[in-house]
């Protein structure tokens, strides 16, 4: 284990068996829809995203999209910033958005807002992990696949960083408190 590491939440043996069904989940949902679009959030969603794609057995498309981030902190402004949009045109597509982590969810529900306007013929969200004690108040949307609900504690590896370093453990894990407390 990493020495920042305080503990292992959700080990690799973990995340490989609950990606395998939810992309079952997805596979029977779909099946027989040909207009698929993985739209995964830059770049938390990097490491979830192909492996999740990898074990949905339907034709598909991915793209990707990225909004401002946390900076080197532990805390979300609650202020989301466009900073690259979509190459494809989602009109008439079915559309799944593929998260790490929903912590406050302004994140989605920004996107969700902006991808309405395009007229996908559907939408969907996929989230690794999910935060359910930080949602702010104002935030209501619902999370159509999840992979596991976690405590609010701030999680690295399988794609989630802390100023840019874990992303690439291959599990998630707890990051000691001292490696951000100096913030
Ligand atoms: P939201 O808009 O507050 O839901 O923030 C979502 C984004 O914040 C995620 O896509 C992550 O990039 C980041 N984030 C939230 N919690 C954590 C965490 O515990 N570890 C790493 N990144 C996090
Ligand atoms: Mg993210």
């Amino acid at each position: 284990m990493h020495n920042d590491i305080a503990h292992v939440l959700l080990s690799e043996e973990q995340l490989k068996t609950r990606i395998a069904e939810l992309g079952e989940l997805i596979t029977n949902d779909y099946r027989g829809r040909t207009d698929i679009v993985l739209i995964g959030v830059l770049k938390g969603c990097t490491v979830f995203m192909v492996d999740l794609a990898r074990t949905i057995n339907l034709p598909l498309a991915i793209d990707f999209i990225a909004t401002s981030s946390y900076g080197s902190g532990t805390h979300s402004t609650g202020v989301v910033r466009l900073l690259k949009d979509l190459d494809m045109d989602i009109a008439g597509k079915h559309v799944i958005i593929v998260e790490d982590i929903i912590d406050s969810g302004l994140t989605l529900a920004y996107l969700h807002a902006q991808f309405s306007k395009r007229e996908p013929a559907s939408m969907r969200i996929c989230t690794l992990l999910n935060k359910p004690a930080r949602r702010d108040p104002t935030v209501t949307l619902s999370v159509d696949y999840l992979g596991f609900d976690i405590p609010n504690e701030f999680v690295v590896g399988y794609g989630l960083d802390y100023a840019e370093h874990y992303r690439n453990l291959p599990y998630i894990g707890v990051l000691k408190p001292e490696i951000y407390t100096h913030e």
